[in-house]
């Protein structure tokens, strides 16, 4: 078109790009242009845009001819800055991947150095557990034998200082001295508490060795009310001026219990009504067989429990703060509920507070007595 091909460029390479075309003139070769370099080229309307240019020469009649290939490569451009833009992006998050990872690791590592700390802490806080439960079970092993053994050597003497202080009260039969009758009760009544701590501290030894086991057999009704009438006269002995017990069966089938098991339930709860009842109080003592269960009812009319220590009745030594004036060692319930535990019975309280208790002790029946 006789225009310079200048004029395919942008007005800033003019002057440069008529100087490359001198030279080229010189020394003409086949090649890609502007290697390394981004070339662009300028539309008739102004506007640049990026191009890849190939230059070729040829040669008619001693003239030397350059033929330049001129490609569009906008959207190719595109793309690879696109390509680029993604490339930076995924660097960027592989990097923050990486720091995040690090961190994680740092974070992993410092737990669980923790945790081993921890551990350490723990076995050896174990350890120290366990060597102070074997001292305990040491102890305690020792404590129980020592009272086992005392409460039996503590018997013959016992039995002595009684069976003394009968004579005393016989002998005395004859001159009559109230003085002397005053302190050989005393004697007597003294003797009598410290008896029953020990056959308490007896029971629950031989519960805690194991000794004890539920052997229940076949009680016909009438046997049974006989049984627990016989209990109930032995109980009468320990009542109270003006006391009275009232015994009910309200039951004609049979009943299956172990008899020395529930003597000694009998006698922890009645003694227990009678104690902690005044003068006149009546005890009421019921026994009956409903679904599948004999029950075993007790309720006096006496100084109650109040609804903070109901809640620890049944604990080794527990006695309650209205019951601290009145002798016990506090291992009745405790014993009571030992032996509950081999008939697989179960044991209910309902009390007021001056006002009167009843427990409810259920045995659970075979179905075909
Ligand atoms: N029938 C009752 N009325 C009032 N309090 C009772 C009665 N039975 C038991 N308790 C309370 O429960 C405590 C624990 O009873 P128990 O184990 O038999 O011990 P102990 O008879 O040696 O005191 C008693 O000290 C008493 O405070
Ligand atoms: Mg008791």
């Amino acid at each position: 078109m006789g225009k310079h091909v200048e004029v395919l460029l942008p007005q800033s390479v003019h002057n440069k790009h008529v100087t490359y075309r001198y030279e080229y003139y010189k020394h003409p070769e086949p090649r890609v242009m502007g290697h390394g370099r981004d070339l662009y080229a300028q539309s008739k309307d102004g506007n640049t845009f990026p191009v890849e240019v190939s230059l070729s020469h040829y040669q008619i009649n001693d003239q030397t001819f350059v033929i330049a290939f001129v490609i569009d490569i906008t959207v190719r451009k595109k793309q690879e800055t696109l390509v680029l833009q993604q490339k930076a992006e995924l660097e960027k998050i592989t990097s923050e991947i990486k720091k995040m990872n690090i961190e994680l690791e740092q974070t992993v590592g410092d737990r669980t150095k923790m945790l081993r700390e921890a551990l350490k802490e723990l076995e050896k806080s174990k350890e120290e557990l366990n060597v102070a439960f074997e001292n305990e079970k040491e102890l305690s092993e020792l404590k129980s034998g020592f009272v086992t053994m005392a409460s039996h050597e503590f018997r013959t003497p016992l039995s002595t200082i009684l069976s003394s202080a009968y004579l005393i009260e016989k002998y005395n039969e004859t001159n009559l001295d109230p003085k002397v009758d005053k302190h050989v009760k005393r004697i007597k009544n003294a003797v009598g508490g410290m008896k029953n701590i020990l056959e308490d501290f007896l029971s629950l030894g031989k519960l805690e060795e194991g000794l004890v086991h539920a052997k229940p057999e076949r009680f016909t009704s009438v046997d049974f009310n006989g049984f627990i009438q016989s209990v109930i006269s032995e109980l009468e002995a320990m009542l109270k001026p003006g006391q009275t017990i009232l015994y009910e069966n309200v039951n004609e089938g049979n009943v299956w219990i172990d008899h020395y098991l529930l003597k000694n339930i009998l006698i922890n709860m009645v003694s227990n009504a009678i104690k902690f009842s005044l003068d006149d109080g009546k005890i009421r003592v019921i026994t009956f067989v409903e679904n599948n269960q004999l029950v075993l009812n007790i309720q006096d009319e006496g100084i109650g429990i109040s609804d903070e220590d109901q809640q620890h009745l049944f604990e080794r030594f527990f006695r309650a703060k209205n019951a601290a004036n009145i002798q016990g060692t506090g291992l009745g319930l405790h014993i009571v509920v030992k032996y509950l535990e081999l008939l697989d019975g179960r044991i209910k309280m309902n009390s007021t507070l001056n006002e009167g208790t009843t427990f409810t002790i259920y045995f659970p029946q075979p179905k075909d007595l």
